[in-house]
């Protein structure tokens, strides 16, 4: 099936919209075209290739890349493919190497992407020149305080427009170092769900969600930090527990949405105030910072934010998943996390925990929402399945995709904001 826009437009209503957008195989294409290869896309952190030659193979969109710094400290990304006859370059997740050869018939590549040498190269004709082959750049690449983002198109707005108010998610996250800068553990933890990409958006920043589809580890939290009274000193415990809030407290969070469908939730109360920094970290902020500027930094409340269309991050406990759409029915997500330069032993132990709890393959609250994902998808397949409903909080008239507008916590306002951008990407006539 072709979509022309007007069959776009009436895919996606004002609070509900089409399941289609789960499941059809053709709408996922446009979205990795109109979408994934048109907006920035978070791939990494510039700690993933601290020394020169170091590498690592990611995604961006539907194509894999490679991540390269060359030997004068360049950073570059390349389409993970040969030029010779487009097989993937390279296999590993991550490296060091002046030089790759690809597995199939030998041609070596240089770091900053140049063909160096290919075996027999007079058979090859004698017009054959390495100059013209080398590897093929990603169309834009940019940093945002050592957050790597690319593009795949050199059109478009600058990396800085595109975060426009959630750069401040990014700088949450590096104002916590009292060094000033973050570094990412390099290896990540990888996991799959069977669903479509658009549902762990659509969840994420869904409060409601989280006292009923939790409640099994709300209960658990809840008990574990009874028994162990004030020994129960992770943050990541007092987060689950705050799962379990009543509604009318999450109601009272803000919920922000910005602009190309980004949006964050503040925090849970109760896991930050029960759950203080410990003091040599607050000392060491304090020395690097002041202490009226470390006190600000630590009052940002801020638990979790969707980069649409590519990641998620969460300043207070040092994590980031970039998500993956390998298909309409399956996605791949990549959790991060980060170190705080500076900042003691402590701090990453918190993170990590957290990191355990709520990201990793072996987290109780993931697996919790994969479950529902997996039953929206099998449920949404089917030509008959009626709407799905995006309706609470709903304020007609309330701007969506612009620069900054605050809800309630509860509200559905960042799935219509992402719905809006949707729509905007995919009857873009740039695109087409
Ligand atoms: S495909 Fe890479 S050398 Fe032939
Ligand atoms: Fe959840």
């Amino acid at each position: 099936m072709t979509y022309t826009p007007e069959a776009l437009a009436a895919l996606v209503g004002d609070s509900q919209f089409d399941p289609r957008v789960y499941g059809d195989e053709a709408l996922f294409r446009l979205e990795m075209a109109r979408i994934f290869d048109r907006s920035w896309l978070l791939v990494g952190h510039e700690s993933l290739v601290k020394q020169p030659g170091s590498f690592y193979a990611t995604r961006a969109g539907s194509h894999p890349i490679l991540v390269w710094r060359d030997g004068q400290g360049t950073v570059r990304a390349f389409l993970n493919r040969c030029t010779h006859r487009g097989t993937r370059l390279c296999s590993l997740d991550r490296g060091v190497a002046g030089s790759l050869v690809c597995p199939y018939h030998g041609w070596v590549f240089a770091a900053d992407g140049a063909l160096k040498s290919v075996p027999a190269p007079e058979e090859y004709g004698s017009d054959f020149r390495l100059g013209d082959w080398g590897l093929a750049p990603v169309a834009a690449l940019d940093f945002y305080r050592g957050f790597l983002f690319v593009r795949h198109t050199k059109q478009g707005p600058g990396l800085r427009e595109f975060l426009g108010d959630a750069a401040s998610s990014i700088d949450d996250l590096v104002d916590r170092a009292p060094d000033g800068e973050v570094e990412a553990c390099a290896i990540p933890l990888r996991h799959r769900y069977k669903g479509n990409w658009k549902l762990g958006f659509e969840n994420l920043n869904d409060a409601h969600h989280a006292r009923v589809a939790h409640a099994a580890t709300v209960r658990a939290a809840t008990r574990v930090t009874a028994e162990l009274a004030e020994k129960a000193t992770h943050a990541s415990l007092g987060v689950m527990k705050a799962n379990g809030m009543p509604i009318r407290q999450f109601s009272q969070l803000d919920l922000v949405t910005a602009k190309f469908g980004h949006s964050y939730l503040f925090g849970f109360i109760d896991g930050q105030k029960k759950q203080p920094f410990p003091q040599d970290y607050v000392d060491r902020l304090s020395r690097a910072r002041g202490a009226e500027e470390a006190a600000r930094i630590l009052s940002v409340n801020r638990h979790l934010t969707l980069l649409y269309p590519s990641a998620t991050l969460q300043g207070r406990f040092q994590t980031m998943r970039l998500i993956h759409p390998l298909g309409p029915d399956l996605t791949e997500i990549v959790g991060y996390i980060f170190r705080l330069k500076g900042a003691p032993d402590r701090m990453y132990e918190e993170a990590l925990h957290y990191f355990h709890v709520s990201i990793s393959p072996f987290s109780p609250v993931a697996t919790d929402d994969f479950e529902l994902y997996e039953g929206a998808q099998e449920l949404n397949a089917s030509s008959s399945a009626g709407p799905i409903v995006v309706s609470r909080l709903h304020e007609p008239g309330k701007a969506s995709n612009a620069e900054r507008v605050v809800h309630r916590g509860t509200s559905e306002a960042f799935i219509r904001n992402q719905y809006a951008t949707w729509l905007s990407y995919m009857c873009d006539e740039a695109s087409r």
